[in-house]
């Protein structure tokens, strides 16, 4: 289990990027057909400094969930590299990716990583106890009474809205405060004042000298991002 010696470990180095993709590709074989590939990313390059929050635009299908993918080491570029908090992340040993993953990025994918057998709650201190020990209750129950969650934290996964399910995952992904929190979609499917809890979550509560990135279709995620990144076709523009 991750977790123990942390203190001793010696402190990133403040003014080196806490996430880059270098050179990325991903090409998708569709049916296994040599002759039939998807080139879903493009060379493409991102740089994420410690305090930024960047917001990945664009249209379906132009690569947006791939690369947010590649970036947490759940899947590895075709070619190029990863790399989080001064260390390669791509092309190792899914073991390692899972120990970098665990110690340094929160991942909110399109897809609920919620544990049905476990309530709200429990999910979220579960997701907390991989990253830092010492996240207990009383911060997974901030996090979810800020994302709107206080009524439903003993609830079980299934029986969430679309809304809540997404907002009970950003509360895991962001719990323990990690270095990178990578968010597909956070908004897709909350109301007005559901998106203004999370962007209030997403630009105040992430600690000093941590990155963000957020794909998004919201126009206000997107204008309180400190930059933002247009893919096009699998290309950054
Ligand atoms: N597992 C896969 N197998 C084959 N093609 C895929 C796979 N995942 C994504 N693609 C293709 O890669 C492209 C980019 O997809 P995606 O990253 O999901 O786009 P976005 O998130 O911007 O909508 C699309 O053409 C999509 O069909
Ligand atoms: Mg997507």
């Amino acid at each position: 289990m991750s977790g123990t010696g942390r203190s001793t470990d010696p402190p990133q180095n403040p003014t080196s990027p806490v996430l880059q993709a270098r050179g990325v590709h991903r090409f998708y074989r569709r049916g296994g057909q040599l002759d039939n590939e998807v080139v879903a990313l493009r060379d493409v390059d991102l740089t994420v400094e410690p305090g930024e929050l960047v917001a990945v635009v664009g249209p379906s299908g132009s690569g947006k969930s791939t690369l947010l993918g590649l970036l947490a080491g759940l899947d590895d570029p075709s070619g190029g590299s990863v790399w989080v908090a001064g260390e390669r992340l791509s092309h190792r040993a899914p073991a390692e990716q899972a120990r970098l993953r665990g110690r340094h990025i929160g991942v909110l994918t399109q897809s609920s990583g919620l544990l049905d057998h476990l309530d709200v709650l429990g999910n979220v201190m579960l997701a907390g106890s991989f990253r830092q020990p010492a996240a207990g209750t009383a911060q997974a129950v901030d996090l979810l009474g800020r994302l709107g969650l206080r009524e439903r934290m003993r609830a079980r996964p299934g029986t969430l809205s679309g809304g809540e399910t997404a907002r009970a995952n950003l509360a895991a992904a962001m719990i323990g405060d990690p270095a990178v929190l990578l968010a597909d979609e956070p908004t897709a499917e909350v109301s007005r004042a559901e998106e203004a809890a999370v962007l209030r979550l997403l630009t105040r509560h992430r600690p000093a000298g941590s990155g963000t990135v957020v794909v998004t279709h919201s126009v206000a995620v997107a204008r309180a991002a400190s930059r933002v990144v247009t893919l096009v076709a699998g290309t950054a523009a």
